[in-house]
């Protein structure tokens, strides 16, 4: 039995070690599932955040705590992606639950796993009118005791994450879709320029984060984004702290695509700002078929391509990478499917549109 010709042992041999590569090359996710497509066939396929770097740009996704016990998300999370956003973890009601009672749990959790995964973190948000402390809102407030809480609470939030988050949305969702002043409690009660105000705040707690306005509906050019415009010019002229505008660009197939982003992208860049595009996703009426979900991963190519074509557009930021975590079906009954992975983790075809888009394959 040990009697082989030279030629059936080495062909034995080749097949041995050809298995034992494909188990290697399996190992490492070349030959396995959806990464193995984006790879060069060779080394570690090629992330989305591989690919946006390769063009001076991060690949974002948000991701909330209550997910982070589910390990297969985690990994994908760890992996594909250089930049990262708590969903809630840092907004006001669970930052400050009870006036001057800080709690920094859910954020210091993100903030440390994107640590541990040498990742960046956009940190969301400082003031919005939406997700605030029952403290706050059941009651009445001068205009000077509200000025207190609010940069107590902007000084604390902004130090405590000093020089471990790469920027600040500092304000939150400040217009109405015709370009007025959102009618929030600090609008009124403070009158526009708490958003100076908060912008200077947080830059001496601060002073190295990238400070954002943050927004939706301000993809395309139109009154809520000529509003963003005109005050981004006036904060500017007056040596006011802003570095970008972040647009949300939660995107819905029913109401179109905004085809004039990149314009709208490049007029701030020539302002002298940075923009991002921060909580995408692109939902849809349910249920998703086959062509709205190559009509969305049109949209989301789209997208990708008109932040590469304006230089200071710095990155893209899915709200959450999967449709197993999205806010979309609790938010919008009936609409769904928004992300590029679908709710297995499988990647969908606007995650192969978004690779293609960055130039991977
Ligand atoms: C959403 C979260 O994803 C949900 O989990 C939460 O219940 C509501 O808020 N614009 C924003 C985000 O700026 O903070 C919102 O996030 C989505 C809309």
């Amino acid at each position: 039995m040990h009697v082989t010709t030279r030629t059936g042992t080495r062909s034995r041999t080749r097949l041995r070690l050809a298995g034992a590569l494909a188990a290697a090359l399996v190992a490492v996710g070349v030959a396995a599932g959806p990464a193995a497509q984006a790879g060069e066939g060779h080394g570690k396929p090629a992330t989305l955040a591989d690919l946006a770097e390769r063009h001076g740009r991060y690949f974002g996704s948000a991701t909330d705590n209550p997910e982070l016990t589910d390990s297969a998300y985690t990994a994908l999370l760890g992996s594909e992606f250089d930049m990262i956003t708590p969903g809630n973890g840092m907004k006001w009601y669970a930052t400050e639950p009870r006036q001057g009672v800080f709690d920094w749990s859910q954020g210091d959790e993100i903030v440390n796993l994107a640590r541990k995964n040498h990742q960046r973190v956009r940190a969301h948000t400082l003031v919005w009118h939406s997700q605030l402390p029952g403290w706050l809102t059941d009651r009445e407030w001068t205009a000077g005791e509200l000025r207190a809480v609010l940069k107590k609470h902007i000084f604390a939030e902004a130090r405590h994450y000093r020089g471990k988050v790469y920027s600040w949305d500092v304000v939150n969702e400040a217009f109405n879709e015709d370009g007025t002043y959102r009618d929030t409690v600090f609008y009124r009660t403070l009158g526009p320029d708490y958003i100076a105000d908060a912008l200077r705040w947080a830059h001496q707690a601060d002073p190295h984060a990238k400070l954002y306005l943050n927004d939706y509906n301000i993809e395309a050019v139109g009154p809520k984004s000529d509003a963003y415009f005109a005050l981004a010019k006036d904060l500017k002229a007056r040596g006011v702290p802003l570095d970008g505008i972040g647009l949300q660009a939660h995107l819905a197939l029913q109401y179109g695509y905004p085809t004039t982003l990149e314009d709208n992208l490049r007029r701030f860049s020539r302002l002298g700002l940075d923009t991002a595009l921060t909580e995408v996703d692109v939902r849809m009426l349910l249920p998703a078929d086959e062509a709205k979900l190559a009509t969305q991963a049109q949209w989301y190519a789209d997208m990708t391509k008109a932040c590469l074509a304006v230089r200071r557009c710095v990155g893209i930021t899915v709200w959450d990478y999967t449709d197993k975590y999205s806010w979309i079906p609790a938010f919008f009954p009936g609409q769904g499917a928004a992300l590029p992975w679908d709710e297995q983790l499988a990647p969908k075809p606007a995650y192969f549109a978004i690779q293609e888009a960055l130039g991977g394959r």
